[in-house]
Parts: structure tokens; sequence; C-alpha cells
């Protein structure tokens, strides 16, 4: 249930890369939990959403010196300083929220699934890259974020195999369609509890319609689709992978998609931003311009 949001303040920020607009709201929960409180800071170029960070009350236990509204100030100071700085640094580790969908009639070339809840981490710096990189290319690109999509877990009824359809229907009809015609699908993931977080799986499970629709009227695909998994561990060791490799290869190939290239990160723990890996965002660069 949500409660009635207030402006804290609003800052607007001009940069060359054009006039950036962050905001500071503040929303009472109280209704939910007593004291609750949500924070909520949004930074938008031209309406477009680029990123958001939200903290609440509840976060910070009675003991922690950190409270969610100093949080909240200090995000927006971080935010605010950086864009003043190298802005194009900055914007670059930060896919857009909510990806500007392709123009009316045109579909999405190259389709990014960002598997992280985090919308400002590591895997969501590798999404921006690739992004980059394929509107470089003047691809139409689409981003996928699993962890903000309204989708219900399949619940193997096994119906999908009588029609070609899932019974529920909601988001994932739309994301199966920009699959469908996309040519490049790029999966970006952190290794939660040695496999892939419980967004992104629920979502590959509901692609089990996808394979029922193939399965039961199988069709030549013209061209091949190609497809990229760039992953991140906070552990140190490639074998933190193993399960995770194993799940979105045979999800790929199960929708006759051809797995061609991954790129596999660990140590993010000691690490913490994995900017700082010399020559890793010319690797994913390279990875996605040879499949485009
Ligand atoms: C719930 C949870 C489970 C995790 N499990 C593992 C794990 O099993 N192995 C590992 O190497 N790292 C694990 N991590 C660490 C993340 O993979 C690491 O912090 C990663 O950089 C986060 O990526 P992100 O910034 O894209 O969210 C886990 C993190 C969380 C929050």
């Amino acid at each position: 249930m949500a409660g009635k949001e207030h402006l804290i303040r609003q800052e607007i920020i001009l940069t060359n890369e054009g006039e950036f607009v962050l905001t500071l709201a503040e929303e009472d929960l109280s209704s939910v939990y007593p004291r609750l409180k949500r924070y909520t800071l949004t930074l938008e170029k031209k309406g477009d959403i680029l990123a958001v960070f939200r903290t609440n009350t509840y976060e910070y236990s009675p003991l922690d010196p950190l409270k969610a509204k100093a949080a909240l100030d200090r995000k927006a100071e971080i935010w605010s300083e950086s864009l003043r700085g190298d802005t194009r640094e900055f914007l670059s580790g930060i896919v857009q929220r909510r990806s500007t969908p392709p123009p009316a009639g045109a579909e999405p070339e190259v389709v990014i699934i960002q598997g992280s809840p985090r919308g400002d981490g590591n895997s969501s710096i590798m999404a921006a890259w690739a992004m980059e990189e394929a509107s470089g290319l003047e691809r139409t690109v689409k981003v996928i974020y699993p962890h903000d999509m309204a989708i219900s877990p399949c619940i193997g009824c096994y119906q999908c195999y009588n029609t070609g359809t899932c019974t529920f229907a909601d988001e994932m009809a739309e994301t199966i369609d920009d699959v469908r015609k996309c040519r490049l699908l790029v999966v970006c993931t952190p290794v939660y509890t040695n496999t892939v977080p419980g967004g992104l799986k629920v979502l590959i499970d509901r692609f089990q319609a996808y394979h029922a629709e193939r399965t039961i009227a199988p069709h030549e695909d013209g061209r091949p689709t190609y497809g990229v998994l760039l992953a991140v561990a906070g552990r140190n060791g490639q074998e933190n992978f193993t399960c995770v490799q194993k799940v979105i290869g045979p999800f790929m190939r199960n929708i006759g998609i051809e797995p061609r290239g991954e790129i596999l990160v660990d140590g993010t723990d000691e690490l913490g931003d994995i900017r700082r890996v010399p020559g890793l965002k010319d690797r994913v660069k390279v990875l996605i311009r040879g499949l485009i």
C-alpha cells in the first residue's frame, strides 16, 4: 500500500551532456508500519528516468549511525558531484532504469536482461556498457529488469504445451515477444547463492511457454540469434559461475538462442566496483560488437 509522495527538493544540474534533474521525495508509509517512511531519489533527463535510489527508515537498526534521510541526502550529493565532474563516466555506469522503448513499429534488435535487483550495481554497469555499444552501432535496444516486473512464477501446469501460450496474462508476453524478435540477447547477472537471483530465475522459468510455442509450431528462425552472458561473483574464482553457466546456457538453447560468449568477473566483494578492472569495458564492448 503506497502512501502519498511529498517532494523534499529538486536540483537542476547543467552539464556539457545536457540538463539533469535530481528529485528527492518522501512517502509516509505509517499505514503499513509505525514510523515507516520511504525516500526516493530520481535522476531524470528530459523526462526520462535514468536512475532511482530508494531507502526507508526500517533499513537502519537503532545502533546504526546512518539513517534513511541522511543516506538519501548523501546519495544525492554523490550523484550531483559525479554529474558535475566526469558526467560521461558517471552515466556510463548507470543503465537507464526504464529503457526508452524502440520507436513504434521497430523491434528491439538487442535485448539486455539486467538480472540484479541493484539498479546501479556491477551487473547494471556491464548492461550499460553493452547498451552503449549496441546503441552506438545504431541497433534498437531494450533493457528488461526482471525485479521490476509483475510476473507470477511458473506453476508447472504444462498448459503451454497444449496451447503454446502461458496461462498467466502478465508482462511476460511482451518480454517473450521482444526476445522472439531480437538478434542478440545479453544476460547480465550477479551470482546469488551460487546461481542467479530469484527474479531472474522466475523470468527464465516463464520462458517455458516460449519453448512450448516453438515445440508445438517449429519454425525456421532465418538468421540466428546469439546469446551473451555477463556475470559477476563476490567470491574469488571462476568456479563460482558453474551453476550460473548451467542455468543460462540451457535457458538460451531451449529457446533457440546460440550462446556465443561470456565474461565472468569474480572477486567483486574485494574489488567493490568492476569499473576498476583494467580493460573490462573494452572486452564487453568488443564482444557485443563482434556479434552485431
Ligand atoms: C543474496 C546474495 C547471495 C550471494 N551469493 C553469492 C555466491 O553464492 N557466490 C558469490 O561469489 N557471490 C555471491 N554474492 C555476491 C554478489 O555476487 C556480488 O556482490 C555481486 O558483485 C553483486 O552484483 P550486483 O552489483 O550486480 O548486484 C551474493 C550476494 C547476495 C546479495
